[in-house]
């Protein structure tokens, strides 16, 4: 079967900072309760009139850039985003008329926090089966217009970030491949971590009441989902060194979506892991959702953390809830 090749990587972030003491002026918080709790130090907010599509376009030219690759160069595009520049169309095809990309394949992905794994997953999947040799995928999320930055709003208001990552992944013949892949899903937790409106059964899709009850604001159950996050991480690492016939100590790097530092450094104790084989950069961005792999994998190859021939895994969970990995040799 073909191999896949990561050829190149991305990401851009929003200029402006957001500090936990920003966030104290906005409501009952404190930089002391997010570090402690969070790991959060600061994360990115859009400036007015920037789009989640500027963002995307931004990671996805440096990712083409870094592979020596021409945007019309590529045969399919997966974007994983869960705020979509407008209801729909989703944001792929923006990234299609904002690159120029010549009328190529556009599939939006929505898996939340596990976006990015199950985009790599596909492309994967597209490209050993001879469907594509070229693929293009990006984690892009702007959350800030989305938060309650009233005391209501503030366990989620704290957490979350923006930006994007991008990463080409092509047929190759070297060594370079996407081992092994573990996806799931499981339903009756939609709502321990959703944003339910507006909704597309109910008439208008939203109305005066469900703002004023705060009801397009995304929700969460805090304890819950650190609960289930840390267990479901666990079982997905297990399941692509499973699959992939590898030891958790052959390891160079475990990149975890950036949802919590507490969440990775449980993760890393039950595999005892090194800090060495585990990435973070949550207190800089916060949660960036679909973004937070990609922006974490573009700074890692940026840092030096991979060279060729070493196994990484990226793992995720989020709201669903879905949860995954990926087993790659870079
Ligand atoms: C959200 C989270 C940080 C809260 O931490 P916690 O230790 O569970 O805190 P608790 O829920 O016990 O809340 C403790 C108190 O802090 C308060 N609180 C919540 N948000 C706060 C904030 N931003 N600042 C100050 N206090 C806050 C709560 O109201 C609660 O007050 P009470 O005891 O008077 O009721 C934690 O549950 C978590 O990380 N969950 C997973 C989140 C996540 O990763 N989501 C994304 C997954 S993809």
């Amino acid at each position: 079967m073909r191999r896949v090749a990561f050829t190149g990587t991305g990401y851009h972030v929003p200029d402006r900072i957001v500090t936990n003491e920003d966030l104290a002026g906005m409501m009952d918080t404190s930089d002391e309760w997010i570090r402690e709790r969070s790991g959060i130090r600061e994360r990115r907010w859009i400036a007015p009139g920037q789009t989640n599509g500027d963002l995307a376009a931004a990671a996805a030219r440096m990712a083409l850039d870094d592979a020596g690759l021409e945007p019309t160069d590529v045969d399919l595009v997966v974007l994983a985003t869960i705020s979509s520049d407008n209801f729909f169309p989703g944001n792929g095809v923006l990234l299609e008329r904002d690159l120029g990309m010549g009328h190529v394949a556009a599939l939006d992905v929505r898996n939340q926090c596990t976006g990015f794994i199950y985009g790599v997953a596909t492309a994967s999947a597209y490209i050993k089966s001879e469907q594509a040799d070229t693929v293009l995928v990006v984690g892009t999320e702007i959350q800030s217009p989305a938060l309650d930055l009233s005391d209501r709003g503030r366990d989620m208001a704290v957490l979350f970030g923006d930006g994007a990552g991008a990463a080409v992944l092509q047929a190759a013949d070297g060594d370079g491949d996407v081992l092994a892949t573990s996806l799931h899903s499981q339903g009756q937790f939609n709502d321990a971590l959703w944003c339910e409106m507006p909704c597309s059964h109910i008439p208008g899709r939203i109305d005066a009441t469900h703002i004023a009850e705060g009801r397009h604001h995304p929700k969460m159950n805090g304890r819950l989902v650190f609960k289930h996050a840390v267990r479901r991480f666990c079982e997905a690492i297990q399941e692509v060194l499973t699959k992939g016939g590898v030891d958790k100590n052959d390891l160079a790097l475990v990149i975890p979506h950036q949802a919590n530092l507490r969440i990775t450094e449980a993760v890393a104790k039950r595999f005892e892991l090194t800090p060495e084989q585990v990435f973070s950069n949550i207190h800089k961005y916060g949660n960036t959702t679909a973004a937070s792999i990609p922006i974490a994998l573009a700074e890692a190859v940026r840092e030096g953390r991979l060279k060729c021939g070493d196994l990484l895994v990226l793992v995720a969970f989020g709201s669903g809830f879905t949860w995954g990995a990926n087993l790659i040799r870079w």
